[in-house]
């Protein structure tokens, strides 16, 4: 270890950075304070009152303060959002500084040119928090699966869906009202849109797939489903089946292709995803040589985050200098993107139809036409003064392309009140 005095700047103060701050700056919490100062914070408001910051710290408003003092070495970035972050992170790298953030967005859509950057600066770029919160799962990516030729990764990646999701299971609770406790404990956005609507998971998993394949896909190469259209009726029927329904971040290789993939999805009530529970995360990483690995923890929250972003700092004061020299891909030939209308898997599909003769022959038909065989028919719910039934069809694996078109040939019949809902089912081999 390097014991020289280091002098430390940070952009932005909220939660994570608070713990950050605290954690570098607190004698009575570890010995990181002998070794480095915490000189200045960049946040919009200096005089605004902190009052869970346990020291004194400097606050400036102003990021030159930062970028041209030459004492400041290393940057930990944590204000989010791909702008201003990414011109304040290339700042502070082209002036000579190390930066470690914990900026998924700005990692997943500007990581290549900032890993650019770095290098030709000579300056190292790091961002263990971005992705799975105190999961150490990029460092063990770049370093511990160096001999594997990565098969795939799935993942529940986002712990305020995931929160969500176990309530609305455990508890016949709407989508509405759980995100409204969410919000007031805190775990979702006042702005919740983009962990709701898979943007965030996506943000992860492009940054995930460029360590494990040397691909970087853009946010529009990863087919996006969200939360948002999930009714309690879902948790339900899937219940009965013998599933639970998770958000799904997927990247698989099959022969030289990559699917890219975040959604809902059913996930088989005995396989232990389905068992990952509130705001937790679970990577599951396929190494080809080790078979699937499983990384579960807490993936958000101050001390989680602050230990990916200290573990970072540790890293380059002892001159560890792993992430992206060390993008894993290990395979031979170079990936293409497989397009979503290739992905195979079993489907569940929810109809509201009139309860009368020849309806469900009519829906089996089309299905039957696209090559599309069904496993089971529930129906359920029928109400007898509407004449409505729900019916609840799972299908045998079939291929994306042919649902799309079943469904929306089936949502045409005219017995056929609404298809509430299409999900996938999650194959575990
Ligand atoms: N909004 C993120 C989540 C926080 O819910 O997982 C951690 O990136």
């Amino acid at each position: 270890m390097n014991k020289k005095r280091l002098q430390l700047g940070m952009i932005g103060c909220g939660v994570v950075g608070t713990a950050v701050a605290n954690l570098v700056s607190d004698s009575t919490l570890n010995s990181f304070n002998e070794i480095v100062d915490l000189k200045s914070i960049l946040v919009k408001n200096p005089t605004k009152e902190r009052t869970n910051l346990l020291m004194t710290q400097n606050f400036v408003s102003d990021i030159n303060k930062i970028v041209e003092d030459d004492e400041i070495t290393i940057v930990i970035e944590l204000m989010g959002g791909e702008n201003p972050a990414f011109d304040y992170i290339s700042r502070c790298l082209k002036s000579g500084k190390h930066v470690i953030t914990a900026n998924k967005e700005v990692i997943s859509k500007k990581g290549s040119e900032l890993v650019s950057i770095a290098k030709h600066a000579g300056r190292e770029l790091k961002y263990e928090a971005s992705v799975g919160g105190g999961i150490p799962i990029l460092s063990s990516l770049s370093n511990d699966f160096s001999a594997n030729p990565i098969q795939g990764i799935r993942a529940i990646i986002n712990g305020t869906t995931n929160y969500i999701l176990t309530r609305m299971d455990n508890e016949e609770s709407s989508f509405e009202d759980v995100l409204k406790d969410a919000q007031n404990l805190g775990y979702a956005e006042s702005d919740p849109s983009d962990d709701i609507e898979g943007t965030d998971a996506v943000y992860k998993l492009s940054i995930l797939t460029r360590l494990a394949f040397d691909v970087a896909p853009t946010t529009s190469d990863i087919h996006k489903e969200g939360i948002n259209g999930i009714k309690q009726k879902e948790f339900r029927y899937s219940r009965e089946l013998g599933f639970t329904i998770k958000l799904i971040a997927s990247a698989q290789k099959r022969s030289d292709k990559l699917l890219l993939r975040v959604h809902p999805a059913l996930i088989p009530k005995e396989i232990p995803m389905a068992n990952v529970n509130g705001a937790f995360n679970m990577v599951e990483i396929d190494g080809g040589l080790t078979g699937p690995l499983w990384f579960q923890g807490a993936g958000a929250g101050p001390n989680p985050t602050a230990s990916a972003v200290l573990s970072d700092l540790m890293s380059i004061l002892e001159g560890r200098n792993r992430i992206d020299q060390t993008i894993v891909n290990n395979h031979t030939e170079l990936l293409q993107l497989a397009p979503m209308d290739d992905y195979r898997c079993r489907y569940y599909l929810r109809v509201t139809v009139n309860d009368k003769a020849g309806v469900l022959a009519a829906i089996a038909t089309i299905l039957g036409e696209r090559d599309i065989s069904i496993l089971s028919v529930l129906q359920k719910d029928t109400d007898s003064k509407l004449k409505h039934a729900d019916l609840v069809i799972m299908t045998h694996e079939s291929k994306e392309k042919n649902m799309k078109a079943a469904v929306s040939e089936i949502k045409a019949l005219l017995d056929v009140i609404n298809l509430d809902s299409l999900l996938r089912v999650e194959e575990y081999s």
